[in-house]
């Protein structure tokens, strides 16, 4: 299976990028969702909740699914600890389904680009315009392609509370300038007092998406007045060098 986010990703993912940590976002997509038609917030692929619950406890009404049990035990537990009450299901982007329109859909983290095919990616985009409300918005954040294309190989790792270690190695083993895709092998492995005690290989598998790319893409969905934004910047256009992209698009109203 791919970009399944398993047992040992998503502890590397909880201790790497544990709630509340921000590239920017945390205080971007709080800024933008003031600006937004009041109402409930879905975040499709909430993970852990790194920006979910921060963004409850500020006082929105946010809710989230995801593919991996893992990542939403972690989100599960984390509410719980904070006594929040959050509405969190195990669904997929292809066929997440809601009793009801939301005022906001928000992807950061650039999720989307885990949809690695454009038809389900033109499907995706029409589900999450399907699920808004009229005036609703969309706000999703690309990494820029260059982010893609760089050396590959790395190896990192960090130290769990109880003293053992985790590591990560990223081998990207086929690049598709065609598909515009990128899959990488990742390997994880637990070590507890120097010896290997889990491994785990997860197929990483993104696309990259031109700007103008993506905007026809929110255009053929049906949605309008696209804003794109450089490094969290809103309404700056992206520079050749910008960390992320952000793209900000409304369900008209009436249709
Ligand atoms: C980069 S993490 C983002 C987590 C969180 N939104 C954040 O900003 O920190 C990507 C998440 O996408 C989820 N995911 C991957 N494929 C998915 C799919 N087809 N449908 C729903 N979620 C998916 C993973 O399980 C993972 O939790």
């Amino acid at each position: 299976m791919i970009n399944r986010y398993g047992k040992l990703a998503s502890w590397v993912y909880h201790i790497d990028k544990p709630i509340g940590r921000s590239f920017g976002d945390q205080e971007y997509y709080r800024q933008r969702l003031e600006q937004c038609r009041r109402g409930p917030i879905l975040e499709p692929a909430v993970g852990n909740g790194r920006l979910l619950v921060p963004l409850i406890e500020a006082g929105f009404s946010v809710e989230g699914f995801d593919a991996s049990a893992e990542m939403l035990e972690y989100c599960q537990d984390e509410c719980r600890k904070r006594k929040l009450t959050v509405s969190l299901t195990q669904q997929t982007f292809e066929t997440f389904a809601y009793d009801k329109h939301f005022a906001a859909i928000i992807m950061p983290a650039g999720s989307f680009q885990l949809i690695a095919n454009t038809l389900s990616a033109g499907a995706v985009l029409k589900r999450f315009y399907d699920h808004l409300l009229p005036d609703g918005s969309l706000i999703v954040d690309l990494d820029p392609i260059g982010s893609f294309l760089g050396p590959s190989g790395s190896v990192r790792s960090w130290t769990t509370d109880d003293g053992d270690l985790l590591t990560l190695t990223d081998h990207r083993v086929e690049t598709n300038y065609v598909a515009q895709t990128t899959l990488s092998h990742l390997r994880y492995e637990h070590w507890q007092g120097g010896n290997l005690t889990t491994t785990e290989l997860d197929l990483f598998k993104l696309r990259w998406w031109g700007v103008n790319e993506f905007v026809l893409a929110l255009n053929a969905a049906g949605f309008v007045d696209v804003v794109v934004s450089g490094n969290y910047q809103h309404g700056q256009a992206p520079q050749k060098d910008d960390d992320i992209i952000s793209f900000e698009a409304r369900r008209p109203t009436g249709r």
